[in-house]
């Protein structure tokens, strides 16, 4: 990071981890972050106003150097847009989250990009403010507006985000002990494509139950309520539709479950899937899960991480 002075950064880098969307219950609005991976961006000033994209590095190769392309991009042309601020970006992103993975690349990318352009900026702005900003560069990949992976990469923790124009947001509090594991099958799923799969219509007893899932693992997150968590932890109505494009599901869902998982879905848009479980039963569902997608043809990588962040942050360039 290189400081002009105090207030007046000429260029600073941002660190945004990544993430798990939907939560099995709360589609396209509950998501938590998973701070063990994540992508980087270095925005600098520049002269002239404006955004540009000076390059990238890391796991994915050949991102949009157009900036309406590039969720960092388009998220720094929205803060542009917005407050003005005389001078203009140019971001570097490091990219740690492989793309189509279901793990919230494309909102890190944006958010890592808002919070180091804040940096710069004579009067910095609110997460609560940069949010809106990164909820326009996600909209590049995913075709819709929807925060469920930008929330939790900006505050970090387990997040809930009631609102588009006017969100509102609350980290939920995960009962001590819990962990994420988190398997991803070496498989590119596109999120537009995962939502253009999704039937536009709830049936009413499915509405319910839904409805009745997510009310009980909210609660069960506030109470320590491990059984409402575990009773709770189902998805009635997207997970059907999707299982299908991801090899192995239901023997990946099922080994988890055996193993003592509170429950195991997938992870935003997939192919990811995700399990909690307590800390003790952690690697024994991590390797249940592992070896059902092997048996499905598919290698992995896998994570097992305690749902606690601070969320993007500034970091060394
Ligand atoms: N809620 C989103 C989905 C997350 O599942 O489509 C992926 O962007």
């Amino acid at each position: 990071m290189t400081a002009q002075s105090s207030s007046k950064l000429h260029k600073a880098t941002a660190f945004a981890p990544a993430s798990a969307a939907n939560v099995a219950i709360g589609f396209d609005i509950l998501g938590f972050s998973v701070d063990v991976l994540g992508d980087k961006c270095t925005v600098t000033r520049t002269d002239k106003p404006g955004v540009t994209i000076s390059g990238s590095s890391g796991v994915v190769k050949d991102i949009p150097r157009d900036p309406e392309k590039n969720t960092a991009g388009r998220a720094l042309l929205a803060m542009q847009e917005s407050i003005k601020p005389g001078f203009g970006f140019d971001a570097f992103i490091e990219k740690g989250i492989p793309l189509g993975s279901g793990l919230g690349g494309s909102a890190a990318s944006a958010v890592a990009a808002v919070v180091a352009a804040n940096a710069l900026l004579d009067k910095p702005l609110t997460k609560l403010e940069l949010l809106k900003f990164a909820m326009q560069g996600e909209a590049v990949s995913s075709g819709s507006l929807h925060v469920d992976n930008i929330s939790p990469s900006l505050f970090g923790g387990l997040v809930l985000t009631v609102g588009i124009d006017n969100p509102r947001v609350k980290q939920i509090p995960v009962p001590n002990g819990i962990r994420a594991i988190l398997v991803h099958p070496h498989l590119f799923l596109s999120t537009k494509a995962a939502r253009g799969i999704l039937k536009p219509d709830v049936k009413m007893s499915d509405f319910i139950w839904q409805t009745a899932n997510l009310g009980g693992f909210i609660s069960g997150c506030y109470t320590n309520d491990l059984d409402m968590i575990r009773a709770s932890f189902e998805d009635v109505v997207i997970e059907k539709q999707r299982s299908q494009l991801i090899p192995g599901f239901d023997a990946v869902r099922a080994a988890a479950m055996a193993n003592g998982a509170l429950g195991c879905t997938i992870s935003g848009a997939g192919p990811t899937m995700f399990a909690w479980s307590l800390d003790a039963d952690a690697v024994k569902v991590r390797d249940a899960m592992v070896a059902a997608f092997q048996a499905a043809g598919k290698e992995t990588d896998d994570w097992i991480v305690a749902i606690s962040s601070t969320g993007a942050c500034l970091v060394p360039g």
